[in-house]
Formats: structure tokens, sequence, C-alpha cells
């Protein structure tokens, strides 16, 4: 049995949430699977600013996607910035809504949310004065600045659909998306600041557009003093867009299911997938979620350090937040610079309540030492969130002692672009947490594990992690490709959602996510999670990450390698420390892995979003040829690995 945290008394303390004890979290949970209809409609009611408002709940199911996709409150109107904005000017209109930390560290400013109003209105009508109307898509290729959400709101209050690219993504993988989703304006800077380096955004825009003529206008914020090249009739500036524009803009009337935004991820073939999001179900499950999960409270200061070009920016850093009226922060920099105490004190100086971050900063950030996350004063602190991959226990363990010092609750939040919002999660004052367990559905979610014969396995096992019945913040479909949306997440097994992740439930019922199914590998017949072994390597000391994946063998049919990046500073021998790896893999998970290969590497590649990019190191490994992953964040790593796998005698 693994070693419950009990949650600690100050987070429990002074709670407004509707879901504060245990008991409230089971009647919550029972009424939602009674009735989802009917406990949806509730929240949706109460969170949502209608035009008019809708009497039905959910329509359609898993069964019949194909010919209908489902949806949800179809019968209601609104428009989501009445939501996130014009409510808040009854009782908030000074609060701060935006706090925006630059890149240069103590360079921070405000929005408050009267301000956000006008910027988001004025900006929506210079939009609207250079041709975009409801229904159209609109890319926004920026940085974290507090005009990339002025931007999406603009959009929505117009009813158009944004598309939000990540600043790191090439010219390529943005002409991809602009193509496919047909953009109409692209929305830019002149130049983005991340590290203390420049980020060429509006060259790379230019870039992209050559022999583009979908795209009418490029808007240019200005973030930077550097010049950049602009084409007569077809780029503007956002300051010269708003001038002397009005900062009062008619939010557009929208059904329920209008798309809100269309967010492209990473499929198992080359062409990215635009999935979409619509606009009510979407609003009333951030909403939802962002309150419950972290007990949001009144005074909060909440600080999620993703970027917005990643679903986590838009549910948690925009529209969950705004929807709730919260102090929201946008962070333009990274963990590291100028130094490993960033966070810390961007903690310190705002006064962050609620922080929100992955496990691949916590485990680059352990690895640099205490002494960086002491030097600041982190008694604001109240809850700790993690998101994107399984957080190894050891990790896990520093956020809590280290970071949290043991007075906040850690919430390790599993969900997917898809989902829209966290599904399986501690909720801060109620759940007893377990290190490296996303522990419990949230109300409404219905969580199956299948087995190989696509049965429902009962009580504690491991299996594909499905989802029984649907919720209002899932993904709808994929853009103008429904078929692929369907084939992608419902055709495996027919009636339920298809996550693609492993994840194993024990006897309190805890899911642990076992990762992506791909990362299940196959030794000598036996099923084996490369996440297991890797949890045994993450454990020794002088590992600071690490990433285990399969390469064939004409034996064992798969056998497990392991990529080790060590902790600066480790002055063991590194013959000693691969074999003290392998002897605890041999400890922890046990001879059936058959864990010999290891090499010590100084770096891993990853996504731009930090996710390691095991497929490609399986392919480099196996001696595949395969183009380079466009989410890849430095594309040199792979030279790297590959003398380093040549050197183990694969490659
Ligand atoms: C995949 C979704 C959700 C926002 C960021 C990622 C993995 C996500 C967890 C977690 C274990 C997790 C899953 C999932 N994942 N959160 N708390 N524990 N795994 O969004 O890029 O769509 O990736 O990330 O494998 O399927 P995404």
């Amino acid at each position: 049995m693994t070693q419950l945290f009990s949650v600690p008394d100050r987070v429990k303390q002074g709670s407004t949430s509707p879901i504060q004890t245990p008991d409230q979290y089971r009647e919550h949970y029972l009424r939602a699977a009674a009735d989802p209809d009917q406990y949806w409609l509730e929240q949706a009611k109460a969170r949502v600013k209608w035009k008019k408002e809708p009497t039905l709940g959910l329509a359609g199911d898993y069964h019949g996607v194909a010919e209908e996709p489902i949806s949800w409150f179809s019968d209601g109107t609104l428009n989501l910035t009445e939501t996130c904005l014009d409510e808040h000017l009854k009782e908030r209109a000074e609060k701060t809504a935006i706090i925006w930390e630059a890149d240069e560290p103590g360079h921070s400013k405000t929005l408050t949310y009267r301000e956000l109003h006008s910027e988001v209105c004025r900006f929506a009508n210079a939009l609207r004065e250079l041709g975009l109307q409801k229904g159209e898509r609109a890319i926004i290729y920026m940085g974290m600045v507090p005009e990339a959400a002025i931007a999406m709101l603009a959009c929505a209050r117009l009813g158009a659909i944004h598309s939000v690219v990540f600043g790191g993504f090439s010219a390529e993988a943005l002409r991809d998306r602009v193509r496919d989703c047909g953009a109409k304006i692209v929305i830019t800077q002149n130049e983005g600041r991340r590290g203390g380096k420049p980020l060429a955004l509006k060259t790379v825009v230019d870039q992209a557009l050559t022999d583009e003529h979908v795209v009418k206008h490029v808007v240019v914020f200005k973030r930077t003093d550097t010049e950049v090249e602009f084409e007569e009739g077809r780029d503007v500036w956002w300051h010269d867009a708003v001038s002397g524009v009005s900062d009062s803009c008619e939010a557009v009337e929208c059904a329920a299911e209008d798309p809100l935004f269309i967010l492209y991820t990473s499929g198992s073939t080359g062409k990215p997938k635009g999935l979409v999001h619509t606009t009510a179900g979407y609003l009333t499950y951030t909403s939802y979620t962002h309150e419950i999960v972290f007990d949001l409270r009144e005074e909060d200061v909440y600080a999620c350090v993703a970027d917005v070009g990643w679903v986590t920016g838009h549910s948690y850093i925009v529209y969950g937040p705004l929807a709730n009226g919260a102090t929201t922060l946008m962070f333009e920099s990274t963990p590291l610079y100028p130094d490993a105490g960033r966070y810390w004190n961007l903690v310190e100086q705002h006064k962050v309540t609620i922080f929100y971050t992955a496990p691949t900063a916590i485990r680059a950030l352990a690895a640099q030492g205490d002494q960086f996350v002491k030097g600041h004063d982190r008694s604001s602190l109240r809850v700790l969130g993690t998101v994107g991959e399984p957080i190894n226990p050891d990790a896990w363990r520093w956020y809590y002692d280290v970071v949290g010092e043991g007075r906040c609750n850690i919430v390790d939040t599993w969900w997917q672009t898809e989902t829209g919002g966290i599904c399986l999660t501690p909720i801060a004052p109620v759940t007893e947490t377990a290190p490296g367990s996303a522990t419990l559905p949230l109300p409404g979610i219905f969580p199956v594990l299948l087995d190989g014969d696509a049965h429902v396995i009962r009580g504690p096992g491991q299996g594909k992690l499905c989802m029984a019945h649907p919720w209002p913040g899932q993904a709808r479909t994929v853009w103008e490709d429904h078929d692929r949306y369907v084939a992608t997440y419902f055709s495996t097994y027919p009636g339920y959602y298809f996550t693609g992740d492993g994840g194993c439930i024990d006897e309190q019922g805890y899911v642990y996510i076992m990762g992506r199914i791909d990362d299940v590998i196959i030794v000598s017949g036996h099923n084996l999670s490369t996440g297991s072994i890797e949890e045994a390597v993450a454990s020794h000391p002088a590992v600071a990450e690490c990433a285990v994946f399969g390469v064939k063998d004409e034996l064992r049919t798969q056998v497990p390698i392991g990529l080790l990046v060590l902790k600066c500073g480790v002055e063991t021998d590194p013959v000693t420390i691969v074999s003290e790896v392998v002897a605890l893999v041999r400890e922890k998970v046990g001879p059936v892995a058959n864990f010999k290969q290891v090499a010590i590497t100084k770096r891993l590649p990853k996504t731009r979003s930090g996710k390691i990019l095991r497929s490609a190191l399986r392919k480099l490994a196996d001696g595949v040829d395969f183009p380079v992953p466009s989410t890849i964040d430095d594309p040199a790593i792979l030279e790297e690995i590959r003398i380093d796998l040549q050197g183990l005698g694969y490659a």
C-alpha cells in the first residue's frame, strides 16, 4: 500500500469551494453519475452569462459519434467574453485580472478587469475593421504577453475562431496550420523574448506566408524596438490598428456549440490534428475545474507557468481563471533564467498562492539544488499543481517537501488537449495524495480500464484508460476531418473515448498513469511499462532525468534502453553509476525487465512543451529513417544521442 499524504490543515482552512470535504466530493460524484445532464446544466447556468439560457444537457453519445458529434447545452446562446469580462465589471472592475511578468527579471505590469475589458473591445473592433467575421479563423503566433490573451478574447468577442500556435514552432509548422484552418488573419509580435534571447516571430510569419494567399492581414504587436519588414497592404501594427478605436464592442451572439478555438496536437501521422473546442461546454468545464481542483478563493494570486500555445494556457491561464474572476499570472520567461530561482522569485514577488507547472520543470529545478528555492519566501503558497506527464515520486517529494515545505497540497492533474480540462486529480482541500498518482476522477468523469479484449477491468488492475461518458469540456471533432476524430478516439473501443494512455488503479481507486500506450514494451513476452523502469532509474541519486524506451531485439522482441542525464556536480565515475542503475532496476522492477543497456547523455530530445520524444529515440536506436518531429525543441540533440547509442551498438 502506498504512503498517503493527508491534506495539510492550512489547505483546508478558509475554503470557499462547493467541494471542500470528502463527503461533499462523494455527494457531487453520485449526483453527477445519477443525472449528468442535470448536474452539468446546473453548473452551466451558475457559471455562464447566457444570452439565452439552455434547457438541454447532453445530446449524442460515444456510439453515435460518427454520425452526430456530441453536444452540450445546444439550445443556449452566449458570448464567452461576457462571462470572462463584462460580468466582472459589476464587482471586480478594479481587481487585477492579469499580472504579467516579463522575461527581464523585475519587469512586470498588471491589467485590471476594467482595463482588460477595454483592451479586448478595442482590439475586437480593430479586427472587425480588418474584416474578421464570425466563424472565420485567426492564427495567434505570439509569446507570453498579455496581448496574446487579449487577441484570443477579441476573437471570441466577434465569434471568430482562434488557433494559437506556440511561438517556438517553425515556419513550416505554422504554414501547415494556417493552411489547415484557412486563417484570414495572423496576429504576431515583431519579436518575442525568452530566457534573455530574442525570438524572431514576425520573420517566421513572413517565411510561413510566402506564396500564401488566404491570409489577408498580419497584425504585429511591438514588444521590442527591433525593426522588422512590413508587407504593404497586408501588415499592420497592433498600436495603429487600435488607435482611436472605441473601447466598447458588441459581444456577438454565438450558439453554445459554435467553435471557440482550434488547437493542433501532434498525431501519429505527420499531419497535425486540429482539435475543435466549442464555446459553452468548454467554458463551463474550465470554470468548474479551475475553481474546484485548486480551491480558488477570491483573494488568490494564481500562477500557471505554461504557455498559451498549449491547452494548459488556454484552459488554466486564460479561460478558466478569467471566467472565475481570478488574478492570473502570465510568465514570459523560463524557469532557469536568469537562474534556477526564477519561479520562486515570482512567487515571492507576487505573493502567489496557487502555482501550476510541469514535472519536467520540477525535475530540472530539483537537479540544480535546494538553495535556489530556499532563498525565496514561499509562505504565500497553498496549492501546487503539476501536469503534462507522470511525475516520478522523487520529484513529487521534492515539490512537496522543498518547495511546499509540507504545507501545501499537490494536485497532480491528468488531462489532455482533447479533454479540454482536468479529469483525474486530487481536489486541493479534499484528497489525500499519493506521490505519482493523479488519484481520483472529478464528478462527471467516468474512467475505466479496458483489457486487450476490450473488457472492463473491475477492481484494481492495469489496462487502457478510457472514458465511459461525455463531459462538457471534451473536444467535439478534428477541424474538417471528423472521420479522423472518430478513428483516433472512438474506433479502438466502440462506445468509449480512448485516451491513448495506459493506467493502473489500486485498491482504493487511485489512478496511476503509465504513460502513452506506445511506452509499453514487450520483453520476452512480458508487458513492461517503460515508465516503471524510468521510475527506478530516476530514483538513483545521481540521475537528473532519464528516458527508457524499447529497441528491437531478435531474441526478446524488445529490450529496454536507458538514457541518463546526470545532476550537475556529480563526481561518481560513470561506470559505477551505470552499474548501480542497472542493479536498481533489477531490484525494483525485476530481472524480467532485462535492463542492461544504459548510456549517459548530455540532454534528452524533447518537444517544446517539455515531453521527452520517446518515439524518436526508439526509431533512432532501431536505425529507422524518420522525419525530425516538428515539435522538437532542438534537433541537434538527436545527433548527440545517435553517437551515444552507437556506443551501445545501436543506431
Ligand atoms: C498527455 C496529454 C493536459 C495539458 C498538457 C498535456 C500526459 C498529462 C498527466 C499527468 C500523467 C499526464 C498523458 C496525456 N499527461 N497530464 N498528470 N500524469 N500523464 O496535454 O499534450 O494533450 O498531452 O499527457 O499521457 O495523454 P497533451
